[in-house]
């Protein structure tokens, strides 16, 4: 079941090891701040993954929401725990009235995510791959139509 995060649980920490309690805060609260809804995926009494939605898009791509930072636990990968995060999300984005709902992803590597994002139906849009986040790491965007145009 995907679930919006309120507030910090201490609990969600099995799903992020690299930033502190206090950062995973601020992070929580700025995302609800701005709009944005950051969810987790919790199945058989545990968390397994999470997602955050932008709803009012990024800067390259403003008419519909985009998912980020996608994460399902290592020790249960490959059991379509990110397919079912990512079908839930996108029939959130249908009923706030989006056609469409997009994401970033690695120009290099990651080929899991590319596969797995392909095999759901999400394109590359024509955008160049450009500069994203602090390490200025090089990204292409994808995008899924959700309902037939008007
Ligand atoms: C990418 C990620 C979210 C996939 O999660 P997942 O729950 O394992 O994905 P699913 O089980 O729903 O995968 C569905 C399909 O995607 C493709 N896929 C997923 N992982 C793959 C891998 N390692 N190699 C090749 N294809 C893969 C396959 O087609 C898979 O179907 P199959 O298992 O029947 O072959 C997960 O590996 C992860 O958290 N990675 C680290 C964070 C990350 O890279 N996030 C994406 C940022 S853009």
């Amino acid at each position: 079941m995907l679930a919006e995060m309120t507030e910090w649980d201490d609990d969600y920490a099995i799903l992020e090891s690299s930033l502190s309690r206090e950062k995973l805060v601020r992070k929580l609260k700025n995302t609800r701040a701005s709009g944005n809804s950051w969810f987790i995926w919790k199945e058989g009494g545990e968390y397994l993954g999470w997602v955050i939605v932008h709803w009012s898009g990024k800067k390259t791509e403003p008419d519909y929401p985009d998912m980020m930072k996608l994460f399902v636990r290592e020790d249960r990968r490959r059991r379509g725990i990110a397919s079912k995060i990512i079908s839930a999300c996108e029939q959130k984005a249908l009923a706030r009235g989006c056609d469409r709902i997009g994401l970033s992803v690695a120009h290099t590597g990651n080929e899991a995510a590319k596969a797995l994002y392909r095999r759901l139906g999400y394109e590359f849009t024509p955008r160049e791959p450009y500069p994203f986040g602090q390490r200025g790491q090089l990204v292409l965007d994808m995008v899924k139509r959700l309902k037939p145009e008007d």
